[in-house]
């Protein structure tokens, strides 16, 4: 495994996932501060980012990507491309970059860099934060082995990793990345219903919470298909089959189908906004 702490990271544009981001890897012991610099466009930005993290920072990104082994591209779709213009000729096949940046491939990363950089591409989602995210990687061109061992064993540090093919990578934004919101969202509306029937709202946030943290590791960790889970806590004219068709007759299934179908939609096309 290559050695994180013998590297040096920059963040170009640590804006919240690149906060979430840095923290994690922090929160992991496995990186230190002094490995970590970090860039934003305001001067207000770094001064945040110093205090909550004790990192190095800097608002000139090609010191900060000259200075770094692994340069992890935080920015928005939209500001990707003056970034990559900035860094063309700084960025050296001896580093490697890893962007998060949603709609943006790693071909159009490798196009507007000059030399042959090794380029990996990450889609994480923000419970990287608490250790519990999903983190969908692929490698690019010039990218080897090592590079996707590498972005794995960052991202690992902060939840779990899966390596696809970049094909995939805008359904994955529609549901890993995206998907975060969807399910509290589900997690509000259950613990609306646990009030509803009497209880109070903190108890029910967090056996709302709980349920849905359970019942996801029961899907991971016993690897059953999730309907035959569903089947198993519900017994034939009991009060879970009630609420069942209550789902089914509301379209809680097509309504989530259309949630992730959109939002991958829309991952592809954020690049030309
Ligand atoms: N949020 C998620 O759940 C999630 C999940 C997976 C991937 N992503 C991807 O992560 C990326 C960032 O999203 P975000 O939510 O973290 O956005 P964000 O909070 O707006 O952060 C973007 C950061 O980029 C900085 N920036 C903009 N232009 C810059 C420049 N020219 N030089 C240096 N820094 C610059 C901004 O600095 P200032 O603050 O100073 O303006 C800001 O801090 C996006 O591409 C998104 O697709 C997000």
């Amino acid at each position: 495994m290559p050695a994180l702490n013998s590297k040096k990271f920059a963040f170009i544009g640590a804006g919240k996932m690149g906060e979430t981001l840095i923290k994690g890897i922090l929160a992991s012991s496995e990186v230190k501060n002094e490995q970590i610099v970090a860039t934003a466009r305001h001067e207000k930005r770094l001064g945040q980012l110093r205090e909550r993290l004790k990192i190095s920072t800097t608002l000139n990104n090609i010191e900060a990507a000259e200075s770094a082994d692994v340069v992890l591209l935080c920015v928005k779709p939209q500001a990707a491309a003056g970034i990559l213009a900035e860094l063309q000729s700084v960025l050296k096949p001896n580093q490697v970059v890893i962007s998060i940046v949603a709609s943006v491939t790693t071909g159009l990363i490798e196009d507007k860099l000059l030399n042959k950089v090794p380029v990996v591409r990450a889609m994480p989602n923000t419970p990287s934060l608490v250790g519990a995210g999903m983190t969908a990687i692929c490698g690019g061109k010039f990218s080897e082995k090592r590079h996707v061992t590498l972005t794995e064993n960052i991202f690992n540090l902060i939840g779990r990793t899966i390596v696809l093919d970049e094909n995939y990578f805008d359904s994955v934004t529609g549901l890993s990345a995206s998907g975060p919101a969807f399910i509290y969202i589900i997690i509000e509306s259950l613990a609306e219903g646990g009030v509803k029937a009497g209880l109070p709202r903190d108890v029910a946030t967090e056996l709302a919470a709980q349920t849905c943290l359970g019942a996801a590791k029961m899907v991971i960790d016993t690897q059953e298909h999730p309907a035959v889970l569903k089947d198993n806590v519900t017994t034939p004219a009991g009060c879970t089959i009630d609420g069942i068709l209550k789902l089914e007759e509301g379209g809680l299934r097509v309504t989530l189908i259309k949630a992730i179908v959109e939002a991958a939609k829309r991952a592809k096309s954020l690049i030309n906004d």
